[in-house]
């Protein structure tokens, strides 16, 4: 049985046929509306969402099936002390597939170690989210038309923004994108992406500390929001916190075709006057995301396809 808990649990082919099949659901979503009727998603939400478990949610009821789950840890039995293998064996018997977000990094793949249905990685601490990358990715493919020869630019919270980690994992995969990473010294790429990751496989990236300076360059900006949650003291956040702002002085000095993606929330780094400018693509990115979840489930429950 298959897992999605790393963006690399797909292979190359694997994803661009998920990818072909989301753009086909975006141009005609009524085909696919009663291919999951019968079955259930369960939605096991151990720290907050909004977009990932709503989209879940909303793809398996586009497709015709039914949802069930929680959306906070205080609310499962996680507060009586069930370990997560425990809980999946019991969701197990409820759901037909299953999409888990959890503080602990490592904790969907302990939980598909249990698991008798396919588990869906929606966010492990700051490791990975690799929905967020197919999302990222359909976003590109829609927008940009391929992902050879791109320069992008990761901006914000490299350290503990999950998105960013997978989203390199991914696009290593092609030709010649080159890497500008941006950030404060103290939120700079863990060792894991730079080193085994960009330096290992010989990918061109630089790292850099002012958007100022790397705007001119890039096709895509990937802003990040910093990720409060993950820090160890609230002064520290509070100094990273405006680090970042992109505004319309800044959009000015971009490529007129750049796009600007986020994976939302939004806290401050982008300023609100920016989601006119048409290089705003990340609310796009947010429908996209109902897509290729969709492409996503039908894929995992190895459904057989409306022709
Ligand atoms: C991201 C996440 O949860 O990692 N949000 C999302 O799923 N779209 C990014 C974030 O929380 O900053």
């Amino acid at each position: 049985m298959k897992h999605l808990l790393s963006p690399l649990d797909l292979s190359g082919e694997e994803l661009d046929r998920l990818l072909t099949l989301a753009s086909d659901i975006a141009v005609c979503p009524g085909r696919y509306s009663e291919c999951c009727k019968g079955r259930k998603l369960a939605t096991l939400f151990y720290e907050p969402s909004t977009r990932t478990r709503l989209s879940f949610e909303a793809a398996m009821l586009n497709l015709g099936g039914s949802v069930l789950g929680f959306s906070s840890a205080d609310s499962s039995s996680a507060s009586k002390g069930e370990s997560v293998a425990d809980t999946i064996r019991v969701i197990s018997c409820y759901a037909d597939i299953c999409a888990m977000r959890h503080p602990k990094e490592g904790a969907p793949l302990v939980a598909s170690l249990n698991s008798s249905i396919p588990v869906i990685n929606a966010g492990d601490g700051g490791h990975q989210h690799p929905t967020q990358t197919l999302t990222d990715l359909m976003t590109i493919k829609e927008l940009k038309g391929s992902f050879d020869d791109l320069t992008i630019g990761l901006c914000g919270d490299l350290k503990f923004g999950r998105t960013v980690h997978s989203l390199i994992e991914s696009l290593v995969r092609y030709k010649n994108v080159r890497f500008v990473l941006i950030s404060p010294n103290e939120l700079r790429v863990p060792g894991y992406i730079r080193d085994d990751v960009l330096k290992a496989g010989g990918h061109e990236f630089c790292e850099v500390e002012k958007l100022e300076d790397a705007i001119p360059d890039l096709d895509i900006l990937y802003m990040t929001r910093v990720q409060r949650e993950r820090f160890f003291n609230e002064e520290e956040y509070m100094r990273m916190k405006g680090f970042y702002i992109l505004d319309n002085a800044k959009m000015e000095l971009a490529k007129k075709d750049m796009i600007v993606l986020h994976p939302l929330p939004r806290v401050n780094e982008i300023s609100v006057e920016v989601d006119k400018d048409p290089r705003a693509a990340y609310f796009k990115q947010v429908q996209f995301g109902v897509y290729v979840r969709m492409a996503l489930i039908l894929t995992l429950l190895e459904v057989e396809l409306p022709c």
